[in-house]
């Protein structure tokens, strides 16, 4: 088949096509990160406005670089949720009038799902079920066994911050831009990652915390009184971008032992971490278990993901109505 995906959960408007579920024919991204850079964080109302400019374009964008006309579109998939209400809604609204206009096939994808799906578009030879995934957003830190498509069960998940909101907080509070695992990721290789010793919480169980490593920083700061320098920025970055990696990749790894899948997926957006793809090969390389990411433009948001997930759906038999509404909490465990 070949799929139009649409994603507006936050503040990417996105839009691509995939035939098969494997392969990207296009992939459109506008991202409002110098929108909502000067308030440090996205901001929903301007983000949902920016969205309704944007969505039209981008799916002629989506079109014309997969050089396929809408005729030629067999089916529509679009994020349901998790997300802002407001930003979800154009995307879902832009998807139902394509629906109803050319008479296809809709359906919603949880943007979750879609995040892990995304390693189905990039690997020749994509991972076998099942699988270990480690979801890493700025919402969500969840490991889950997948099962398959629609089959997840959690293994551990955050009790508090997620490890995207941890980078883009400590981000705010060294005054280093948004968004702050960019930002992050780019100062800390010039870092001395031991120079600074941050907390690793939760020591004993799959499950996450990293508010305490967040207050951490804060009390260093609030301790020195004046805001950090230029020279201590780089060891500071990278000392607490590794107590995050630290977590995810010895959890994750635990994860796959004690359940004896040798298979690891990493997905979303703090995927795009330099340092934390290559702690995971290299851990992942001294167990013999096998692994898989997407490149950095699969990892953060993006529609192709969406699609893949859309694909599956409509194989199964799968449609939504134009009554389907947007949702801002969606959970996909079973
Ligand atoms: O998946 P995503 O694009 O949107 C959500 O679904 O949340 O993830 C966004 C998060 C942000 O917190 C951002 O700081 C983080 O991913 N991120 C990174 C990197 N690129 C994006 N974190 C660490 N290193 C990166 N290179
Ligand atoms: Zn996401």
């Amino acid at each position: 088949m070949v799929i139009l995906g649409v994603e507006t959960s936050c503040d990417e408007t996105a839009a691509a096509v995939v035939r098969d579920g494997r392969i990207l024919l296009s992939n459109v991204i506008a991202s409002q990160v110098d929108v909502h850079a000067r308030y440090g964080g996205v901001v929903p109302e301007i983000a949902s406005r920016k969205h309704i400019e944007a969505i039209a374009p981008v799916i002629q964008q989506a079109l014309r670089d997969a050089g396929v006309t809408l005729g030629e579109i067999e089916g529509v998939a679009v994020t349901r949720g998790p997300g802002l209400i407001g930003s979800l809604l154009v995307g879902l609204s832009a998807a139902k009038a394509l629906s109803y206009a050319r008479r296809l096939p809709l359906v919603g994808v949880n943007h979750l799902e879609g995040h892990v799906a995304a390693i189905f578009l990039t690997d020749s030879s994509p991972p076998a079920f099942p699988f270990i995934a480690l979801v890493v957003s700025g919402g969500h830190t969840t490991i889950y066994r997948v099962e398959d498509f629609h089959r997840f069960v959690i293994l551990g998940q955050t009790r508090d911050d997620a490890a995207g909101e941890a980078f883009d907080k400590a981000a705010k509070l060294m005054e280093i831009g948004y968004p702050g695992g960019v930002v992050i990721d780019r100062l800390a290789q010039t870092g001395d990652c031991s120079a600074v010793a941050f907390p690793r919480a939760m020591k004993d169980c799959l499950d996450f915390s990293f508010s305490g490593l967040k207050t951490s920083l804060l009390m260093r700061l609030r301790k020195k009184g004046t805001p950090f320098s230029t020279e201590e920025l780089p060891d500071l970055a990278a000392s607490y971008q590794e107590a995050i990696v630290d977590v995810l990749v010895e959890k994750t790894l635990r994860s796959a032992l004690e359940s004896s899948i040798p298979r690891i997926v990493l997905c979303g957006g703090v995927a795009a971490n330099t340092r934390l793809r290559s702690r995971f090969r290299e851990e992942t390389a001294r167990f013999a278990i096998d692994f898989f990411v997407p490149p950095p433009v699969l990892c953060t948001d993006n529609a192709g993901m969406i699609a893949v997930v859309g694909e599956h759906l409509f194989r199964e038999g799968r449609r939504d109505g134009l009554n389907l509404n947007a949702v801002s909490r969606w959970p996909i465990s079973r």
